[in-house]
């Protein structure tokens, strides 16, 4: 096993600065890295909000709280990785992004450092094949909001060694996590899973069988789950739901992953969602208004 002592981390949005958040309160020093200045503020105030809302819930102190932010480093130039142990892709769910970014890394990292995608649903060995290692490459898929999730599932490409997947499961255990081993299929366990759930709720939707209100009500209440399925959909962001349900569809060749049309329209009208202000819901206001 490798000894990890610096993460590197690609990607500042809602799930790369959630990795960073956990890797620097876990004690790691770590390397956040995005294509602009400006989002890299963003993922450090996104951090920094995170951190004090745990520390008014008494669940961290300020001084560790500020010896955690003094653990990160940020830039927009990949030579900020070449003392990383370890670097983990969070950027955008499409594959041609993610290959280039790859492409990109690994002249600037240390032979033995490990790559991990934090990828939701693309194929951990196509992956691999993009990087000059894809022994060291593995899927390390963690859930939103990262500080509060337990689980980070576990995908070992065709190629990925022991020592690689060793290595990363004790980091995921160091950051307080429990992991899940997925074979390298599309969706892994999780997405699978979930999306279709969250496809045939906007189905619902679109079908006219509930309204917004009705269906998120319907699954709370009902089914016991935290967020409704419309909730989640806007919470996960409706490009990345799209965009996993199209993995679905094409790599497992079936209909029933067909994506719904109005999940389409959503998308297509830049309704992602939180991150964009509106969704199934309309975050305008002070409370979230369904959108349907
Ligand atoms: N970042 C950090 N912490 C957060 C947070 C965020 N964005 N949002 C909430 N929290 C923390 C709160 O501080 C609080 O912490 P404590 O328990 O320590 O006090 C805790 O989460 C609960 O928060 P709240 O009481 O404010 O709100 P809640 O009870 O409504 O819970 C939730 C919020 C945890 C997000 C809950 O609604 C939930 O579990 N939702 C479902 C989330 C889920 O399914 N995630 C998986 C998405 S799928 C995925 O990620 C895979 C993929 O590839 C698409």
């Amino acid at each position: 096993m490798t000894t990890i002592q610096t993460i590197g981390v690609i990607g500042a949005g809602q799930m790369g600065s959630g990795i960073v958040h956990v890797c620097a309160q876990a004690g790691y020093n770590v390397c956040m890295l995005d294509i602009s200045e400006d989002r890299v503020k963003a993922g450090l105030a996104n951090i920094d909000k995170n951190m004090t809302r745990q520390v008014s819930k008494g669940k961290l102190s300020e001084a560790d709280k500020a010896a955690a932010l003094g653990r990160i480093k940020t830039g927009t130039d990949y030579a900020i990785f070449k003392a990383c142990d370890l670097v983990v892709e969070a950027a955008t769910e499409d594959e041609v992004i993610k290959k280039k970014i790859l492409t990109t890394l690994v002249p600037h990292l240390s032979t033995t450092a490990i790559v991990a995608s934090n990828t939701s649903s693309i194929s951990i060995t196509r992956l691999a094949a993009a990087t000059d290692r894809p022994a060291k490459f593995i899927g390390m898929h963690f859930m939103n909001p990262v500080p509060v999730m337990q689980l980070v599932e576990v995908i070992r490409g065709i190629a990925t060694d022991d020592a690689t997947h060793d290595t990363v499961v004790a980091v995921a255990k160091k950051l307080g996590k429990i992991t899940a081993e997925s074979e390298d299929f599309p969706g892994f366990i999780v997405n699978r899973i979930l999306l279709p759930m969250i496809n045939e709720a906007v189905y619902a939707l679109h079908e006219g069988v509930g309204d917004v209100h009705a269906i998120d009500t319907g699954m709370k209440l009902g089914a016991n789950h935290p967020m409704g399925p419309l909730e989640l959909a806007d919470f996960i962001g409706l490009d990345t739901c799209l965009a996993i349900m199209q993995v679905l569809y094409d790599g497992l060749a079936d209909s029933k992953y067909r994506p719904c049309p109005l999940l389409v329209k959503y998308v297509e009208a830049g309704w992602l969602g939180r991150k964009t202000g509106k969704g199934f819901y309309d975050y305008s206001g002070e409370m979230p208004k369904p959108t349907r």
